[in-house]
């Protein structure tokens, strides 16, 4: 029998039992088949008189949602119609979404299943342990010292090496070690995880001007704890930081005594360009490289790793240990099998071919449009530049009306006046989907002057 969790409030005017009705009907915890309690038995839980359940039953009998079965009880026979609503108070529904081009999520299509399930077998033929481990499995850490050195040029010990859940994670935990009322610096526009982590750690965020080839550096302002980056591709608007302007970050950063915080999400996408040095690799000693494989495997794996330097690398394994958090074996286990098995090489080497094929086809279809392109020598999207927020919304609402979802600039910067543009990923979709949907953007695009 399922009692579902029914809030009643008897000063709204709407009679308990049309309340009762429409909780049970709309509950998610309920499903066809539970058996509801009785009349009674409800009544007392909800310290309501039986009249009240007795006429929010015999309403949901009539409208056959509920089912009543002599001595048995009542039971969920259909699926809940759609709540009443009151139109006058809601907006226009948002039409339904059929594409999905706003970045964020990896490409599964070129995810080799037979590969994903041998991992996931192999971590499991693994048996369970229990040591306490605020570090990373051994050959997770050795997995990724070779992802790095193979795919990012970063030599790293795997002693240097700790797992995290991911990104955003990553960068709260060194941010619980500043000392409190630190200020960080995080580009602007930018990862807006990133900046709701640090916030929630109790930091001061300060936003830094970003041009089209990343931070400005020389405009960085004096006094932060840390600062926060994407110097491979720049979140949002794709730059990648010259190598001049990264000598300069890490050696402002040395002679500040800052942390410089390398979010490397999607390093590991880069076409016909030059790889350029990491943060990490010209400064070890004051820069934290974070690596995920949200972008290139799935977010839902939760995994990913940081690169500190040793003193903080040690603090961190501490605050870990005092605060009982640790990163999941489970997900580590599979990618350093992935990694073991070759699959995971093959799998960057397929992603990186399709996602550049797709690179190239919207880069086309909006240079078709009559529109240019930023941003898109790296990772899995890029931006077109628009001519105020105005035009950005009105690109967004008509590619929304032909069932694509495209995001604009606004929603990854604080500044009013900051610049406008579309935001355009390429994963998410397969490359039909991706094909339909541009079609429906260029014609939205065409649309607006560029
Ligand atoms: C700039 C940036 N950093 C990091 C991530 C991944 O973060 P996490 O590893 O927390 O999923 C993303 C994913 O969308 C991102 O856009």
């Amino acid at each position: 029998m399922t009692e579902p969790p029914v809030l009643l409030d008897r000063r709204s005017g709407v009679p308990l039992a049309v309340q009762l009705a429409d909780g049970l009907r709309s509950s998610p915890v309920l499903r066809v088949g539970d058996r509801l309690p009785s009349t009674r038995q409800l009544a007392s839980t909800l310290g309501v008189s039986r009249t009240v359940t007795a006429a929010a039953y015999d309403q949901l009998l009539a409208e056959g949602w509920l089912e009543g079965r002599r001595g048995v009880g009542s039971f969920v026979v259909g699926t809940p119609p759609a709540a009443p609503v009151d139109r006058r108070s809601r907006p226009d529904p948002t039409p339904s979404v059929a594409v999905d081009l706003r970045p964020g999520a990896p490409c599964l299509e070129v995810l080799d299943r037979a590969a994903w399930r041998r991992a996931w077998r192999a971590a499991g033929d693994e048996p369970p342990d229990v040591g306490w481990d605020p570090i990373g499995t051994p050959a997770f850490r050795t997995a990724v010292v070779e992802h790095l050195l193979r795919h990012r040029g970063l030599p790293a010990d795997p002693d240097d090496v700790l797992g995290t859940s991911g990104t955003s994670a990553g960068v709260a935990e060194v941010a619980r070690l500043l000392p409190p009322g630190s200020r960080v610096g995080v580009e602007d526009p930018g990862y807006g995880r990133a900046v709701g982590a640090l916030l929630a750690t109790g930091v001061t965020v300060v936003p830094l001007r970003v041009d089209h080839d990343g931070l400005v550096v020389d405009e960085v302002p004096a006094g932060l704890a840390a600062v926060y980056c994407t110097p491979a591709h720049q979140f949002p608007l794709g730059g990648r930081l010259p190598a001049a302007r990264r000598v300069a970050l890490v050696e402002w950063a040395r002679a500040e005594g800052t942390l410089v915080l390398e979010d490397d999400y999607d390093g590991e996408l880069r076409y016909d360009v030059a790889p350029l040095p990491l943060l990490a690799s010209l400064a070890p000693d004051v820069v934290v490289h974070l690596g995920t494989t949200s972008k290139v495997l799935s977010p839902t794996l939760g995994v990913g790793w940081l690169v500190a330097p040793r003193p903080l690398r040690d603090r961190l394994v501490e605050a870990r240990t005092a605060t009982g958090t640790r990163p999941a074996r489970a997900g580590q286990r599979v990618l350093a099998a992935l990694a073991g098995h070759g699959d995971l090489s093959r799998h960057l080497r397929r992603l990186r071919r399709e996602l550049a094929a797709r690179r190239d086809l919207v880069r086309g279809a909006v240079a078709d449009a009559g529109h240019r392109t930023v941003g898109d020598a790296a990772g899995a999207h890029l931006v077109v530049p628009l001519a105020d927020r105005a035009t950005e919304e009105r690109v967004r609402a008509d590619a929304l009306a032909g069932g694509v979802a495209v995001d604009g600039l606004a929603r990854h910067t604080t500044a009013a006046g900051g610049p406008a543009g579309l935001v355009v990923g390429w994963a998410a979709p397969t490359r039909a989907e991706l094909v339909d949907a541009l079609a429906v953007l260029t014609g939205a695009l065409r649309g607006v002057r560029p």
